[in-house]
């Protein structure tokens, strides 16, 4: 029996990365799994490969409240209830620093990360009682610093958010929590300069970037019981690069 047996999932920004792996990894550990993402075929192609049956792939913009309602709408007449939401979907931030970024860019930036984990989590929470877990996407961006300004500030942002929530919702049996990775392999990486990338992986006690798949199972441990007990807090998969 899968970690996540016949749990109803659903997993925003799911069509790439480490949302993708997510979806693997739950799927594997007998989810029905809810794929969504503002790029909508990329999540159908990523439902239609998962092992199991009853999965979906939905589109939208997780910043768009209406069309999160929508979404939303959707879960409960298909599934009813929903035990697990991962707000995963994120944008990379331009190189700019604080001087030349536009104020248009730096609330973009909190619109999609801060602002989509709020309406997500609050669209959610209906269908969600006692035992369902929440799992936020932060970064080492939000924790310490690292990466340009309004990336930083989005998710920091949800780490607060995770933390408050946590007293508010623990009451119901909620548990809700961040995950602040290193630097990982993905598509959002993939265009990092290598004079950047470089020093970062010297820095690193393990000496390289991360998997979507090694940040999938830090979120699966996080969304499953066996982390019980654990909630309001944040898990920093990151091969030692930030030890606080
Ligand atoms: N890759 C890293 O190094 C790294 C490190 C720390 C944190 N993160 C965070 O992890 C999460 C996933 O990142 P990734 O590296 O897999 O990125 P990715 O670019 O591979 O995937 C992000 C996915 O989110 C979707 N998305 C973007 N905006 C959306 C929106 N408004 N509504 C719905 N979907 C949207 C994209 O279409 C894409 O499929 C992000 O929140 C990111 O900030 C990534």
């Amino acid at each position: 029996m899968g970690k996540l047996e016949k749990k109803v999932t659903l997993i925003t920004g799911a069509g790439s990365g480490i949302g993708k792996a997510t979806a693997k990894k739950f799927a594997d550990e007998d989810a029905i799994v809810i794929v969504q993402d503002f790029d909508k075929e990329s999540a159908e192609e990523v439902a239609g490969d998962l092992k199991g049956q009853g999965h979906l792939a939905i589109g939208g913009d997780v910043s768009n409240e209406e069309e999160m309602k929508h979404v939303f709408s959707e879960v409960a007449d298909k599934y009813s209830s929903l035990d697990v939401l991962v707000n995963n979907a994120g944008i990379s931030g331009g190189p700019e620093g604080l001087s030349s970024i536009t104020y248009e860019s730096f609330m973009r930036m909190l619109e999609v990360h801060i602002g989509g984990t709020f309406i997500c989590t609050q669209a959610a929470l209906p269908l969600m009682s006692e035992g369902g877990s929440i799992v936020n996407l932060s970064s080492i961006a939000g924790l310490a610093g690292w990466g340009p300004v309004h990336y930083a500030s989005a998710k920091g942002a949800i780490l607060g958010f995770t933390r408050s929530s946590a007293r508010e919702l623990g009451g119901l049996g909620i548990r809700i929590n961040s995950v602040a990775p290193g630097v990982v392999e993905t598509p959002m990486t993939e265009e990092l300069d290598d004079s950047l990338l470089s020093p970062l992986v010297m820095m690193t006690p393990l000496g390289r970037i991360g998997q979507a798949d090694e940040i999938a199972s830090t979120i699966l441990y996080l969304a499953s019981d066996d982390s019980s007990f654990v909630t309001g807090q944040w898990i920093s998969p990151n091969g030692g690069l930030i030890t606080i």
